[in-house]
């Protein structure tokens, strides 16, 4: 089989990485791929959203599965465009995606069908908005309608807080038509998990979660990132058989049941973001496609071949076995550039890859490999750079794993967490 990932992350590393180990599988392209993506797969140089010049790819190189790695391509219809030209592609239709891409569609279905959720109203007219508008008192969560790069959430103190977010949103138009309708949820304390199932149209199958750590600084202090680093699964007091059933059954199968109704049927992997308040767990949101860093800690703990789920998934077979998560315990955490999530500087050469032992993996996300006369060199070109996963038998071997090999790494300002995966 020909494979084509889209996406150029280190979720889409560790899934060339995967595809490339499957012996089904002799050939795997990446567009656009990274610098280290192209150890194992064969770099192309087309956009994650270039819809147009992927299906040319994809058409003319008679690619038999593509995979999306990013939501964008999704929202904007990736999976239409190839399934009308017969070719096979994992993820969810434009339709179906919008479970990330409207966070109003997502918390409406979560209504409409008794899925545990917080609170919230929606506010288009800033002009309405008074201290009543909401019928639930601060802190308030604030959310861009529809994707706005992870930047769309903001908690609001007070109402002042609530209201000036709500200004910039709705009036400075901050996120542009991301924001014409924003939503004000309640704020829910707890911790949260990432909880992640294969899906077929009708069918979910066994499910895993991880944990992420989005602040920036250790002791979850510091602004929002893309995600610093995690674990999966989560310890038993977040995760277990008992919660596991009680998702499938009172989340994401209610979902696709749903979706499948409202002739939208969701095929893919269906992300769902939970969160453990004194009142039970509830859904913070969807996501329609594989999380990142999750995706660095749940693949390598997928034991089957994951292209035979994914075609699974595409020709409508999955059952609750068709995954068989290995129990044994992953820790990744991500090397960022100084200075991310605000303005950094790119173009340092990364050194030390080559030193790290053979109980780490690294997956590259911001890096590109630079030809010079003498050598391939290898340089940061983003954010986040690269995370360093190791699986083993548990949390505390992975993270000693983890955190012996990333201080080899070095570039001119890496940064990491020094705390993940630290449980107390
Ligand atoms: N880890 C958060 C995300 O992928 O959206």
């Amino acid at each position: 089989m020909k494979v084509l990932v889209i996406g150029n992350g280190a979720r889409e590393h560790v899934l060339c990485e995967n595809f490339n180990s499957s012996n089904k599988v002799s050939k795997v392209f990446v567009a656009p791929g990274n610098g280290g993506t192209s150890e194992c797969a064969v770099n192309l140089s087309i956009d994650s959203d270039d819809i147009s010049g992927l299906l040319s790819f994809a058409k003319s190189n008679r690619i038999d599965l593509t995979v999306v790695g990013p939501e964008i391509p999704l929202s904007l219809g990736i999976v239409d465009v190839f399934e009308e030209n017969g070719l096979n592609i994992f993820g969810p239709s434009k339709s179906a995606s919008q479970i990330e891409s409207s966070k109003l569609f997502a918390k409406n279905l979560m209504v409409e069908i008794g899925v545990p959720t917080a609170d919230f109203c929606v506010v288009e007219d800033y002009e309405q908005v008074d201290i009543d508008t909401f019928g639930f008192g601060p802190p308030y969560v604030i959310k861009a309608d529809g994707l706005a790069a992870g930047k769309g959430v903001a908690i609001a103190d007070t109402f002042a807080e609530a209201s000036s977010l709500l200004r910039s949103h709705l009036v400075d138009k901050t996120f542009g038509s991301a924001s014409e309708k924003v939503i004000v949820e309640r704020f829910l304390s707890g911790r949260e998990i990432s909880v992640f199932g294969f899906v077929d149209g009708s069918r979910v199958s066994s499910l895993t979660a991880a944990c992420d750590y989005k602040k920036i600084c250790d002791g979850n202090k510091g602004e929002n990132t893309g995600g610093m680093g995690g674990y999966s699964p989560p310890e038993a007091t977040l995760w277990n058989k008992n919660i596991e059933n009680w998702v499938r059954d009172n989340v994401m199968q209610p979902v696709v049941d749903e979706l499948r109704n409202r002739r939208m049927p969701y095929k893919g992997i269906l992300y769902a973001g939970l969160i453990k308040t004194e009142d039970g767990l509830k859904v913070l949101e969807f996501n329609c496609r594989f999380g990142d860093p999750e995706a660095q800690l749940i693949i390598p703990r997928i034991e089957n071949d994951l292209i035979d789920i994914m075609n699974d998934v595409v020709s409508e077979k999955i059952k609750t076995n068709s995954v068989n998560w290995n129990p044994e315990t992953s820790v990744g955490v991500v090397v960022v550039s100084k200075g991310y999530p605000n303005e950094y500087e790119v173009g340092y050469e990364i050194k030390g890859v080559d030193l790290l032992d053979d109980k780490v993996q690294v997956f590259h996300a911001g890096t590109t490999l630079n030809m010079t006369e003498k050598e391939n060199l290898l340089q940061t070109s983003g954010g986040r750079v690269l995370t360093v996963v190791s699986k083993d038998k548990d949390v505390n071997l992975a993270r000693d794993n983890v955190y012996r090999n990333i201080s080899r790494i070095n570039f001119n300002g890496a940064t990491f967490r020094h705390d993940i995966a630290l449980l107390n």
